[in-house]
């Protein structure tokens, strides 16, 4: 007997898997180079070749007692120092190791730092579209989800809405930028706003409101684009980082924490937080893949490879009649549906054998999301598909 708060988990997996196999049965009938599935992100670019060589030193060399072995459940400490000293040299910070904790990715980095500062029936904000696994992240922890409606004309924050929708209950606030499902990055001025709002409403309320920035494509940025850093901008900062998508390594399960001294009470909620980790079940981060990442702290994936896609995609659909905003960052595409009903187009799309994620899926109906971490190739030949399906409606 399951819970009854699993409940309707069960109910939306049964969608989600339906999607994944129906993808499944296309290849099985056509054939893999005749389906061209844009729905889901993950990573195609390889890992850096310095990940394999880490790891093939690390098993080699290191003693495999400490390699393999249980250690302080933040994580290893030269490993944290060596991001710690990274994040400074690169974003102009003054973290130590201590800021940081490793996490078994962004996912588990959310439901630790919630976990540690969200009561019962406290608000967190995210702003719409957003990544749906918040709704059940903070839900893990009894709070509730506040939404922002989208701004679909520039898929920047709705600042004026955001504002309006804090309150005395407010414990959070979630950004994702660079941004799944809108591939927009969310300029400096707008982050300047969205604390300088923060920090008036702190005040007003008279209690800490954190800014959760969560990151995972921090490095998947286009045309220069600059991803400010949201702790420099305000306090009350918690940054949630993953690996998943910078260094390609989404099924090792790894990423950190960023909780800097200048958050209220910073010794106490970095001591909850790596007992949250703990007594979340995760213990510590994986330790081999650590030990991989303080060896490839600043590598890179193939950027190039992305923004070949972006660009093929992106022009290739404008061309057939289709809008959307050209992303910056991400890999995602982000679709205003021909048709009000999202899913509508969704299945229409399927019969060119076409596979997409309706916006609805990100609570933004009318819009459908792509995610081009797929080979060019398949880039290429989707778009005789793509403009078929947009003679149906163009
Ligand atoms: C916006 C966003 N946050 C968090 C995650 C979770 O990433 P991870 O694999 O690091 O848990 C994802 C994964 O797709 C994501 O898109």
């Amino acid at each position: 007997m399951i819970s009854e708060k699993m409940r309707p988990y069960v109910e939306n997996n049964s969608a989600i898997r339906a999607m994944f196999e129906e993808g499944n049965q296309l290849r099985a009938k056509y054939g893999a180079d005749k389906v061209f599935d844009f729905s889901l992100g993950n990573p195609n670019v390889p890992a850096p070749e310095c990940v394999k060589e880490a790891i093939i030193d690390l098993v080699t060399k290191e003693d495999p007692v400490v390699l393999h072995g249980y250690m302080s459940n933040a994580g290893f400490e030269d490993v944290r120092d060596t991001i710690a000293e990274s994040l400074n040299r690169r974003f102009e910070t003054k973290f130590e190791g201590k800021n940081l904790i490793m996490t078994v990715g962004a996912a588990s980095g959310l439901n630790v730092i919630l976990k540690t500062v969200l009561n019962p029936g406290e608000e967190v904000i995210v702003f719409a579209p957003y990544f749906l696994e918040y709704g059940a992240y903070v839900r893990n922890y009894d709070g509730v989800l506040v939404e922002v409606s989208p701004d679909t004309a520039t898929f920047q924050p709705n600042l004026e809405e955001f504002a309006q929708k804090i309150t005395e209950k407010t414990r959070a606030v979630i950004i994702n930028n660079p941004h799944n499902p809108t591939g927009v990055v969310y300029s400096e001025e707008t982050i300047q706003e969205v604390a300088r709002i923060m920090e008036e409403k702190q005040k007003e309320f008279n209690r800490v409101i954190y800014l959760i920035s969560d990151e995972p494509y921090r490095e998947l940025v286009y045309d220069g684009a600059v991803v400010p850093y949201l702790t420099k901008y305000y306090k009350n900062t918690v940054v949630g980082y993953s690996y998943s998508k910078s260094l390609s390594l989404p099924g090792e399960r790894i990423g950190y924490l960023v909780i800097p001294d200048e958050v209220e009470d910073s010794e106490e909620v970095i001591s909850a937080a790596t007992i949250a980790n703990r007594i979340l079940g995760s213990v510590n981060a994986p330790s081999l893949i650590q030990k991989v990442i303080g060896k490839c702290v600043d590598a890179e994936v193939d950027i190039a490879y992305y923004d070949r896609n972006r660009t093929a995609l992106y022009e290739g659909l404008k061309e057939c009649g289709f809008e959307c905003i050209k992303p910056q960052g991400a890999f995602y595409l982000f679709v205003k549906s021909p048709v009000p009903n999202e899913k509508e187009f969704c299945n229409a799309a399927k019969k060119y054998n076409i596979l997409m994620v309706p916006g609805s899926s990100f609570a933004c109906p009318g819009y459908v999301r792509l995610a081009y971490c797929v080979s060019y190739e398949t880039i290429q030949n989707s778009l005789p598909a793509f403009k078929k399906l947009a003679e149906e409606y163009f």
